[in-house]
């Protein structure tokens, strides 16, 4: 008798550099800042759709174009999305993996970033800037959630390759990449401090 696990969701969590971080986050963290009080637009639109944090999703998402900061952290990302392609075993058929979009998170105290996923691209992921001690995990929910129908719940101790939710801690200097339909969150942070991330999407073109 054979049982294989078929299908799987693979997520790729590394150091984004093997030494450093702790000067590159530094420069990061300050323009973050920066953007954030530069970016009116930024701050209308988190008002209504971000309450209580700030991101520049909607109004300035080409941070790698505008920064050089920015641009060294994509050309660092980007040799990452390689090894996670080689690793997918995806064929890109000559095309190039190109960053498309690129924005900061800022979750001050009990801001929540509700479940979604990335349209538009197929590699997404999440750089950790600053993150206060025990700041908020990103939480990515099985993909076949929704197919479940009749199945029984997961047993209590249930194998990590069997859970229907995966946790990953956000701790600074860390990069974590998904494919971009994976569904995730992170949930309120409990810390008097800023948890601050940079998000993008790659495409292939
Ligand atoms: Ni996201």
């Amino acid at each position: 008798m054979t049982i294989r696990p078929w299908f799987p969701t693979f997520i790729y969590y590394a150091d984004l550099q093997p030494k450093g971080a702790a000067v590159f986050n530094r420069e990061l963290w300050e323009e973050c800042l920066q953007i954030r009080d530069y970016d009116r637009e930024g701050q209308r639109w988190s008002k209504n759709s971000y309450p209580g944090g700030y991101t520049s999703y909607a109004s300035m998402a080409n941070l790698h174009k505008l920064s050089s900061t920015f641009m060294d952290l994509e050309a660092k990302i980007t040799k990452h999305v390689h090894k996670y392609i080689r690793h997918l075993d995806m064929d890109l058929r000559g095309k190039k993996v190109e960053m498309t979009d690129c924005w900061v998170n800022i979750m001050p105290k009990q801001v929540v970033h509700s479940l979604h996923l990335h349209p538009l691209s197929f590699i997404s992921g999440t750089y950790y800037v600053r993150t206060p001690r025990n700041a908020s995990a990103i939480k990515f929910e099985d993909p076949r959630l929704s197919k479940f129908m009749a199945a029984p719940p997961k047993r209590a101790d249930c194998r990590p390759v069997n859970q229907t939710h995966a946790k990953y801690k956000a701790e600074a200097g860390k990069l974590i990449l998904f494919e971009s339909w994976l569904r995730h969150e992170v949930s309120a942070n409990q810390s008097e401090e800023e948890r601050i991330s940079i998000s993008f999407n790659y495409d292939w073109r």
